[in-house]
């Protein structure tokens, strides 16, 4: 018997240093089961363990990055099924990463789709992207961090709007509130999406590594002590080659050759 399509396809590419891994379950529009989850946290721990990966993609179809998690699975699930399976504590995987992620986001971006394009470190959407959060409508509510992440991303009045309302959100509208930080044409997502990935990866890995964890301190942490972890890393970040490598290469004039030390 064949073997079933893996829900999560995966690609490296050591010339740009950059991997990808696009969901792959198109009858549910991306539709994040535990298996699905399962096989992207997997991917992604194996590209975060590999040096030659220096910023990794997720990505879904043209027609759906991901339209949340799957409904049918969550219909007849108790709290007590949800809080034994930890179901979002999964999740965790994905915040872990210490690569960079893009997420490269075409048509629908809802629910916990949303919610995992927001726990990638920037979004690169194609003009046909709408984000939305419609739980609420389900009498659910966003469960793997909207309540925090889409609030510090385009503010109270907004997030509130997207999580009580149901309202939707263009591309364009998800640019300008702050939620994304490219629009691409609508058949390049996925090509400018790696185009990034791949000016991420050419930067000092070390260095990007630390920059990332000090700017999710600033959603983690007061000011102040995000500013005194920020100082923190900065510091860690001289004890790498890679920041010897990078500082003598621009003063000597010469392209810098990072090794992710
Ligand atoms: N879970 C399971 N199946 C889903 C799904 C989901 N989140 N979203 C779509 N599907 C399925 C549909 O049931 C349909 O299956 P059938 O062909 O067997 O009927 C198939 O995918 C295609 O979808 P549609 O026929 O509905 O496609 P459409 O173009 O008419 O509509 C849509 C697209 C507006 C995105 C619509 O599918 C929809 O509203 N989906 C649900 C969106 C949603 O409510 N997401 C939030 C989920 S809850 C959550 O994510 C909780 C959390 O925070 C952790």
């Amino acid at each position: 018997m064949a073997e079933p399509a893996p829900l999560v396809l995966v690609e490296r590419e050591p010339e740009r240093r950059i991997a990808t891994a696009l969901l792959n379950r198109p009858d549910r529009l991306n539709a994040l089961n535990a298996e699905l989850m399962g096989e992207l946290a997997d991917a992604l721990r194996s590209f975060d363990d590999d040096e030659d990966v220096r910023c990794i993609v997720i990505g879904g179809s043209d027609r759906a990055f991901a339209a949340g998690a799957d409904i049918g699975e969550m219909a007849t699930a108790s709290a007590m099924d949800m809080y034994a399976a930890k179901r979002i504590e999964r999740w965790d995987a994905i915040r872990a990463v210490r690569t960079p992620i893009v997420a490269a986001v075409s048509g629908y971006c809802l629910g916990g789709g949303c919610e995992l394009a927001m726990t990638c470190d920037l979004i690169v959407a194609s003009e046909s992207a709408v984000f939305g959060q419609p739980e609420t409508g389900l009498g659910i509510l966003p469960g793997a961090g909207a309540t925090q992440r889409l609030t510090h991303a385009v503010g109270k009045a907004l997030a509130m709007d997207v999580i009580l309302s149901g309202r939707l959100l263009s591309a364009r509208e998800a640019l300008d509130a702050g939620l994304v930080a490219r629009v691409v044409a609508r058949e390049a997502w996925l090509d400018e999406a790696k185009r990034v990935a791949g000016q991420i990866a050419a930067k000092g890995p070390v260095a990007n590594r630390l920059a990332k964890e000090a700017v999710n301190r600033a959603y983690e942490a007061p000011l102040s002590l995000g500013l005194d972890y920020e100082r923190r890393v900065l510091y860690l970040a001289f004890a790498s080659e890679d920041a010897k490598e990078g500082l003598s290469a621009f003063v000597e004039k010469r392209p810098p050759e990072f090794k992710g030390r």
